[in-house]
């Protein structure tokens, strides 16, 4: 991901979790882009008068949505809009009526973009999307270079892994170890906090979850002292743990609510699927065992294989913490991101079903000194 800080990333100076702020005035508008925007970020809704320089330090994106032919709304709009806080803050602007009027006004405002609202919700979120995003990898250029470049290639990968294995195509492995191979440079180099806080703004929660899972594994392999080819082994089986959810379809996979049992069986198949598209590449058979059993659970009740005690390998223990980890910090559209030592907590009274003292040595990945994951404390 994406990114918040390390008072870097899209965390600002203070260390305080960056909002969508949405600007508007006290006439009828429809405001149902509200809801979708919640889906994503947390927002702050101010008017006009009281936007402020630190409401556009604390933004990832502002979004306008105020009559633009009205001058008492258009002068103070374009004196906030001027001050130099807002200069790399992309803001979108709300058109009512797509005139040529309001096209006109907000491009003299400095609009980054506008659309005509309404508008299907699909498109609403893509234009959200990319200008979240593209405000997110411009934060990335105040991490050191590697961790930069690290980011950049292995998020790159991660969407041309999954956008080949949809299409049944073949995936680039030397890829993935390569782009994996930075990751590991970058946190030995300088730990995991930056890249990872960094990651956490990404808007497609697949890509951001593999990122983090790879982030984690690898964090967990260096604390553990395990060697250089294991390590390799981690991290690309966290950036690929999930692979076989290439094939889930995408109204199950980003369903802003929480699943029907229907939809829920459907997707515990992409554990089944991951085995299936690695294992016609040939991946190594570790990296398959990872995988697929990533969701395994000491007392057998996991799956796809409800594997046992001794039968769930060490490396596909240590992956279902990263991941349950992951899960449980992350944000999702229907639950709220929980802080580090709240899903340690969970995790070790899972007695029976993860490994405990791995759980007890994965905590000092997340919760110790330098690398405490700032971005989590909520
Ligand atoms: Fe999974
Ligand atoms: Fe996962």
């Amino acid at each position: 991901m994406a990114g918040d800080s390390l008072e870097m990333g899209i965390q600002n100076r203070m260390g305080k979790k960056q909002h969508v702020t949405i600007v508007h005035d006290n006439n009828m508008h429809d405001k149902s882009f509200i809801e979708l925007v919640k889906r994503y970020h947390d927002i702050k809704m101010v008017d006009i008068e009281s936007l402020c320089a630190e409401d556009f330090i604390q933004s990832l994106l502002i979004i306008v949505q105020v009559n633009l032919t009205d001058p008492k709304i258009l002068r103070p709009l374009k004196r906030k809009m001027a001050l130099p806080e807002r200069e790399h803050i992309p803001v979108l602007f709300l058109l009512d009526d797509f005139n040529r009027r309001e096209i006109v006004q907000s491009n003299i405002l400095g609009a980054t973009d506008y659309i005509a609202y309404p508008c299907p919700d699909s498109n609403f979120i893509e234009i959200m999307a990319d200008l979240v995003n593209h405000a997110v990898e411009k934060s990335w250029a105040k991490l050191s270079k590697i961790q930069e470049a690290a980011l950049k290639v292995s998020l790159k990968v991660v969407e041309n892994t999954f956008s080949n294995a949809a299409k049944g195509l073949e995936i680039a492995q030397h890829e993935v170890k390569d782009s994996c191979d930075l990751i590991i440079e970058a946190t030995a180099k300088d730990g995991l906090n930056n890249w990872m806080n960094a990651i956490r703004q990404h808007h497609n929660y697949t890509y951001r979850h593999s990122m983090m899972v790879c982030g984690y594994l690898t964090s967990f392999g260096m604390l553990l002292g395990v060697k250089k080819s294991d390590l390799q082994l981690l991290a690309m089986g966290g950036m690929m743990h999930d692979i076989g959810k290439a094939m889930t379809p995408l109204d199950i996979l980003d369903k802003p609510a929480k699943l029907t049992p229907t939809e829920w069986k459907v997707m515990q198949e992409h554990p089944k699927n991951c085995r299936l598209i690695l294992s016609v590449e040939q991946w190594d058979d570790d990296m398959i065992d990872i995988a697929t059993h990533h969701h395994e659970r000491l007392d057998g009740t996991g799956y796809p294989d409800a594997l046992e005690g001794s039968k769930v390998s060490d490396l596909a223990r240590m992956t279902a913490i990263a991941d349950m980890f992951s899960g449980l910090v992350d944000k999702r559209s229907y639950k709220p991101s929980m802080s580090a030592e709240k899903a340690i907590e969970i995790m070790l009274e899972t007695e029976g079903q993860l490994d405990i003292p791995l759980v007890k040595a994965f905590r000092s990945v997340v919760l110790s000194g330098e690398d405490k994951i700032l971005a989590f404390q909520k």
